[in-house]
């Protein structure tokens, strides 16, 4: 009979743990990203990933009562993970048509437009320029949709943007096609060797950042949407814009 009592007892346990803590929903969410890409994701001096889209993400979980873990991995293979390997992605990732095939959006959170990174004193600076260039971007990214699009380009995807830089620096590739703000931060890293010019001497179109759900799960993006919007109107949104973005 005790044995039984306790047998009881236990099973209950288990439910009611796991109905506090069990699922993507409930206590943890995976958020994958691609810790490549300062100032939005990068590895620390900790060795753990941080930028303004994990201290973004941790914020967002912290009001939504949930522990946040960062997965770092490709950014080719987020997309594909979400509702399996990762719960979520944040990772500078663009609203595209192709992606919402896929995956839903949340509310956009940072607007971006992809940035041409040239050797310095490079004369490159019309659309019309980069025709049949070597172009390095990085690979599954909106700068590789970009390129690929241009007339008799030949484009060199890597898995890391910096490789991209790393190869126009050994003269491998012409340019690279990257979103503004790393291309701001590889500019300022290598500085005696490159120059960066803004999307709008291409006619790149605005891009809009936003965190990828699973489809269809309305709950989740209700409540994402919900923590963002909390944090834009208390004040912490702009302060994480000023500490990693604006710093
Ligand atoms: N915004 C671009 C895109 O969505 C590039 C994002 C790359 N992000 C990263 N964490 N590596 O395709």
């Amino acid at each position: 009979m005790k044995k039984k009592i306790f047998t009881l007892v236990l099973a209950m346990i288990l439910v009611v743990s796991c109905l506090a803590g069990c699922g993507s929903q409930g206590g943890t969410l995976t958020v994958g990203t691609n810790a490549a890409f300062p100032p939005f994701e990068y590895i620390g001096d900790d060795g753990n990933p941080d930028g303004f889209d994990v201290a973004l993400i941790k914020a967002i979980g912290e009001k939504m009562g949930m522990k946040v873990v960062i997965q770092d991995m490709e950014f080719d293979s987020l997309v594909s993970s979400i509702g399996g390997k990762i719960d979520v992605a944040i990772a500078g990732m663009t609203v595209t048509e192709e992606r919402k095939a896929t995956v839903d959006f949340s509310d956009s959170y940072y607007e971006a437009v992809q940035s041409v990174i040239v050797p310095k004193g490079s004369t490159i600076a019309t659309a019309e320029d980069l025709k049949n260039l070597k172009i390095g971007v990085q690979l599954g990214t909106t700068g590789e949709f970009i390129a690929d699009e241009i007339e008799g380009a030949s484009v060199s995807a890597y898995n890391k943007a910096v490789d991209a830089v790393n190869d126009l620096n050994n003269g491998r590739v012409d340019c690279v096609i990257v979103d503004k703000n790393p291309a701001e931060v590889f500019g300022a890293q290598f500085s005696d060797k490159v120059d960066v010019i803004d999307g709008s001497a291409f006619d790149f179109e605005p891009e809009y950042y936003a965190i990828a759900l699973p489809k269809g799960n309305e709950d989740l993006a209700a409540k994402i949407n919900n923590a963002l919007n909390e944090l834009k109107a208390d004040g912490t949104y702009d302060a994480l814009v000023k500490q990693y973005i604006e710093e």
